[in-house]
């Protein structure tokens, strides 16, 4: 204050006062300019917490640019206001003594130290913070790269000692609280996925853990102590990740501790089982639904004949029920998968399951019918006549009704039926009872449908039915104008 009158006293001969606080003010504005210069981080972090905040209302091609898409900053936030295990409380680096690399050390000591990068990577890194412990998030990464390669290679290096510290090492990095995904909020149809901000090392570390189970030096009788019920129960709870890339490790994973640990294979079925009777039943919200029955898929196919009660018994208790869940598109193509490998196995399950999906046949959803229909046609395709015709008076009802469908994709897939081979053989067979059910549909398409492509569609099956019995034919054509008359 005292210099800003000093200053007055000095121009006041010259200016007046006006020009005098103009002079002020632009003075003013010059040493603000000035601080913000000489402070750029501060500039900078604001900035960043600006577009942290003001996330969820900018286009998803800014969000690319982060690297996550606006969900995931907004989750990322509530994860860490929950401090998430993920994450350390408070922002202490983490300081890492570099080690040497494990070639440039004897053959001895390398197990010693092989032992002690693994201790350091289970130092786990806060990834939503880009900025911080770039240096030793940076070291962790070469490290990791280092043991996939040593797993790899390396002879003699599995010592007992060694099994608790990987288990140790992939469990405390793996092993986190999933970003709470409320299933009103996520549509996995029609949402980006939510990434995992971690992947740089949490994607080494799945590739370690693979490799270590895949090792001729891997001996499941010690492992087992380590990677239990509880591991695996962990394991399982991860394929609700919503980062795709992660539940495709993880069907690796879970696959592979399925092969080697016998004592866990019930285990892990029983498992599977719970989580999809949570599924149909209670939630309806589980990501790794495609990815655990890509692994059943294998499973069934390596069943023992006969089949047990309790396969049976998820056939159609787990499996069936399954294809009522409005998310069925997401996982169609793996169920039918093992639909067909159970009927593969023991054909006498058709009638159970065909019985089933006629009790669950969507009643209002076309596309979903679409599904069912591209489902039995894979089912028509491995069905043995006998069992045809156990089941060919209900099937053949619900195929009637779907060829007349007024949904014209409904009524296509229903007729594409009469291009395969094998089920044109297998009617041709039972003639007798699969022309009567259809005909009258059939006919009143031919006259009545909408669609020009049905409607020649539809002239191809009455012209295939006239030449497999043309007497038949001839009756139901006159059964059906006399009906009319009536
Ligand atoms: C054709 O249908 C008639 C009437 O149902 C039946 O008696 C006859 O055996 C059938 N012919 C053939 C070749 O299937």
């Amino acid at each position: 204050m005292g210099l800003l009158l000093w200053v007055w006293q000095f121009l006041r001969p010259k200016t007046d006062f006006c020009v005098f606080i103009f002079l002020f003010l632009l003075l003013q504005e010059a040493l603000k300019k000035e601080r913000r210069l000489k402070h750029p981080n501060q500039l900078l972090t604001s900035k960043t917490s600006r577009a942290m905040s003001s996330a969820a209302t900018t286009p998803p091609s800014v969000d690319k640019v982060d690297g996550f898409s606006r969900k995931s900053v907004r989750k990322a936030k509530q994860k860490r206001s929950q401090s998430s295990s993920q994450f350390r409380s408070q922002g202490k680096p983490i300081e890492l003594t570099p080690l040497p690399l494990l070639k440039d050390v004897s053959a001895q000591e390398q197990p010693e130290l092989f032992l002690k990068k693994l201790q350091q990577c289970c130092a786990v890194f806060d990834f939503m913070d880009t900025l911080s412990d770039l240096k030793m998030k940076e070291y962790k990464r070469s490290t990791l790269n280092e043991l996939v390669d040593y797993v790899t290679v390396s002879r003699g290096y599995l010592t007992e000692q060694a099994y608790p510290e990987v288990v140790k090492m992939v469990s405390y990095n793996i092993f986190r609280t999933l970003p709470p995904s409320d299933s009103n909020e996520f549509d996995p149809e029609e949402d980006e996925p939510t990434l995992e901000a971690s992947w740089p090392h949490l994607q080494l570390v799945y590739e370690f853990f693979i490799r270590f189970l895949e090792s001729q030096e891997f001996q499941p009788s010690i492992a087992k102590k380590y990677i239990d019920q509880k591991f695996v129960l962990q394991l399982l709870e991860l394929f609700d990740s919503e980062d795709p890339r992660e539940r495709d490790y993880l069907k690796t994973v879970l696959h592979r501790i399925y092969g080697k640990f016998l004592g866990l294979r019930a285990f892990i079925r029983k498992q599977i089982n719970n989580i999809f009777l949570r599924f149909v039943y209670e939630t309806e919200h589980f990501n790794g639904v495609a990815e655990l029955l890509e692994i059943l898929g294998s499973i069934i196919n390596g069943f023992a004949l006969p089949l047990k009660a309790e396969h049976k018994q998820f056939l159609v208790k787990v499996l069936i029920p399954l294809h009522t869940v409005r998310s069925l598109s997401l996982f169609h193509a793996q169920l039918a998968y093992c639909i067909v490998q159970f009927l593969e196995k023991d054909p006498a399950l058709t009638e159970p399951v065909i019985g089933g999906l006629l009790k669950f046949w969507p009643k209002t959803c076309s596309q979903k019918e679409v599904m069912f229909l591209g489902e039995l046609e894979e089912i028509l395709d491995v069905i043995e006549p006998t069992q045809f015709v156990k089941i060919q008076d209900p099937l053949f009802k619900q195929i009637s009704k779907c060829v007349s469908s007024p949904h014209f994709q409904v009524a296509e897939r229903a007729l594409y039926y009469w291009n395969n081979e094998y089920i044109m053989s297998l009617i041709e067979e039972n003639s007798n009872v699969i022309l009567p059910i259809m005909f009258t549909s059939l006919y009143r398409i031919s006259k009545e449908h909408w669609n020009p492509a049905i409607v020649a569609l539809v002239y191809n099956v009455l012209k295939a039915f006239m030449e497999m019995n043309s007497t038949l034919f001839d009756e139901l054509t006159s059964t059906y104008k006399s009906d009319r008359q009536r």
